[in-house]
């Protein structure tokens, strides 16, 4: 297995649509909170890049939420060794909507 591959760790799945609305919002409370402190949308910072984020995860209400109970939470492992700060302002339901946001980035060729 190549090296991106290994990083990437695709799960297979189909992916939900997601409305446009819920992905603009998801867009907002992410440049609202302090997200872009450690995460770019294509190339890796101390997190993720948001697009390696989307290219792992089908869009599906399981990974929604894991995701989003990981941006409440915090964690580490999924990724490499940093660790991601909890966010525990965000409500599941913001957080669920920037999980969309972010794993919208999968449809959209960033430029
Ligand atoms: C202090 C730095 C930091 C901040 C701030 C931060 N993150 Fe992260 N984030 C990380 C790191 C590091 C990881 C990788 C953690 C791992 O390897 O499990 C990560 C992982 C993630 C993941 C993938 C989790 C997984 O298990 O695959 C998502 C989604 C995410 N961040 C979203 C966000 C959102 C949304 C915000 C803003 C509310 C945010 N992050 C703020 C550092 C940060």
């Amino acid at each position: 297995m190549d090296r991106r591959k290994e990083y990437i760790r695709k799960i297979p799945g189909k992916n939900d649509t997601v409305p446009e609305q819920v992905v603009a919002r998801g867009e907002v409370l992410i440049a609202y909170s302090d997200c872009y402190d450690c995460h770019r949308e294509e190339k890796k910072s101390k997190g993720p890049a948001f697009s390696d984020i989307a290219e792992r995860y089908p869009i599906q209400p399981a990974y929604r939420d894991l995701l989003a109970r990981k941006i409440i939470s915090g964690g580490f492992g999924s990724w490499g060794n940093p660790v991601m700060s909890p966010h525990p302002e965000v409500s599941m339901e913001d957080a669920q909507t920037m999980v969309y946001y972010i794993l919208s980035l999968k449809y959209r060729p960033l430029q």
